[in-house]
């Protein structure tokens, strides 16, 4: 039998904690191909140019996905232009920039309220898991009261939104129950938020799915079908991502206390430590969603109409071509152009509030906890290759100001 392909090491949850050496090792070849014929693109430049090619689409059945996936009522992440455009520009109309530009911004007192409240509900503890305790609860309240979704309903829909998470796992094994459980959540959820649609056209509210159900702007109005698949998007997309952003933050601060101690007295300092982090321990670290529409000649090579594209977004976000010093954290380098929110189209659509909730969480932390100490480095880690993240991440405390 051949020795694994560094990509299927990759894939190897043994090399979870640390991916790192070999995503350099894959970017030797920044274009390669697979024995299955999956060609992976890990050179920051190809991965670029992949991003911006109206030859790559996101619109067609993955291998081992049922063909008839692609008639399911769709959501923007998985559709090409024109429908993409549209039902993001409508989207868009209700959550932020470049409509509404101050709509995310004027959510700062109410984030900081939500997580002084998280925090304060530590107060006597001397050990806390930042997964369970802040960084779930948090972005999981936030994208609740925007979507205007019940909070307590959470406890219905946290095992869909996981089950939709894990079938994003490119590994073969367990490939058709992943996408089996993924249909079924799917299902319930599009059924779960079109409930919540069908009653806000009854009882408006001034949360986003309201604004969903009554646009009648220029674009015309979503149906209830695409309220319910996008409003699911909404919701699940920043769940497991955001998640990994604040823990990794965490996890990045604890390895480098001098910074931790530093974003202590600096608070401002957030905003280029949050950028750095998307670079160097991004949530996202594969993309395989991506087929090749026609021949596409790229770092020397030709992909081959139809063959499947993963983009190891987290190798291109260290590529030595691209950023000095790639393998070192520095919450000061400028400029910092990462793909930690993808790029071309389908560029992250939540990435304002992103950062925003890992500012201000990050911060607060800081500031508050006394003298935290990370309990095992390096903390366990979920399975999933595509969307990294500790599943835990306990730290010992003296207690919280
Ligand atoms: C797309 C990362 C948070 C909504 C993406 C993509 C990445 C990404 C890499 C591109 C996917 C692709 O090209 O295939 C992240 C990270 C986050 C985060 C690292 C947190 C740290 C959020 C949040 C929301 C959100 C909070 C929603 C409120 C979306 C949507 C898309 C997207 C709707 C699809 C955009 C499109 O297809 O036009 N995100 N995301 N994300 N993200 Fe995020």
């Amino acid at each position: 039998m051949a020795p694994p392909s560094v990509f299927q090491r990759i894939l190897d949850y043994s090399n979870r904690a640390d991916p790192y050496p070999l995503y350099a090792e894959l970017r030797k070849t920044p274009v390669r191909r697979e024995e299955d014929g999956t060609y992976v693109v890990s050179g920051y430049e190809e991965i670029v140019s992949l991003l911006h090619d109206p030859c790559v689409s996101v619109g067609r059945p993955q291998p081992g996905e049922p063909q008839d996936a692609a008639k399911e009522p769709p959501s923007f992440i998985r559709l090409d232009p024109p429908e993409h455009d549209r039902l993001r520009r409508v989207a868009m109309r209700h959550f932020g920039p470049p409509h509404s530009p101050h709509r995310v911004d004027s959510l700062r007192p109410e984030l900081l309220e939500i997580i002084m409240d998280l925090i304060d509900s530590m107060a006597g503890r001397t050990r806390i898991d930042i997964v369970d305790d802040i960084a779930y609860p948090f972005p999981v309240t936030v994208i609740c009261r925007i979507l205007g979704v019940p909070r307590e309903d959470e406890a219905g829909f946290h095992d869909w939104a996981d089950a939709v998470i894990e079938s994003l796992d490119p590994r073969e094994e367990g490939r058709q129950e992943r996408l089996r459980r993924r249909e079924n959540a799917r299902v319930e959820l599009h059924r779960y938020l079109g409930r919540i649609a069908a009653e806000r056209r009854k009882n408006p509210g001034d949360d986003l799915i309201s604004g969903l159900v009554a646009d009648e702007g220029p674009d015309g109005a979503m149906s209830p079908t695409e309220v319910a698949a996008n409003g699911t998007l909404l919701l699940i997309a920043g769940h497991e991502t955001t998640v990994n952003l604040i823990t990794n933050g965490m996890l990045t601060l604890l390895r480098h206390p001098e910074l931790l101690d530093r974003l202590h007295h600096e608070p401002d300092l957030a905003i280029g430590l949050v950028e750095e982090l998307l670079r160097y321990e991004p949530p996202v670290h594969l993309r395989s969603t991506r087929i090749a529409l026609e021949d596409i000649k790229i770092g020397g090579i030709t992909i081959p109409k139809g063959a499947p594209i993963v983009l190891a977004l987290a190798a291109g976000s260290r590529d030595p071509e691209h950023v000095p010093d790639p393998d070192r954290f520095d919450p000061d380098r400028r400029p910092n152009q990462h793909l930690g929110f993808g790029g071309g189209i389908h560029y992250c659509f939540g990435a304002p509030l992103a950062r925003l909730e890992a500012q201000i969480a990050l911060t607060e932390l800081a500031r508050r906890l006394q003298n935290p100490r990370l309990v095992t480095d390096p903390p366990p880690y979920r399975p999933s290759p595509e969307l990294r993240g500790p599943r835990h991440l306990l730290l010992d405390i003296d207690g919280v100001t």
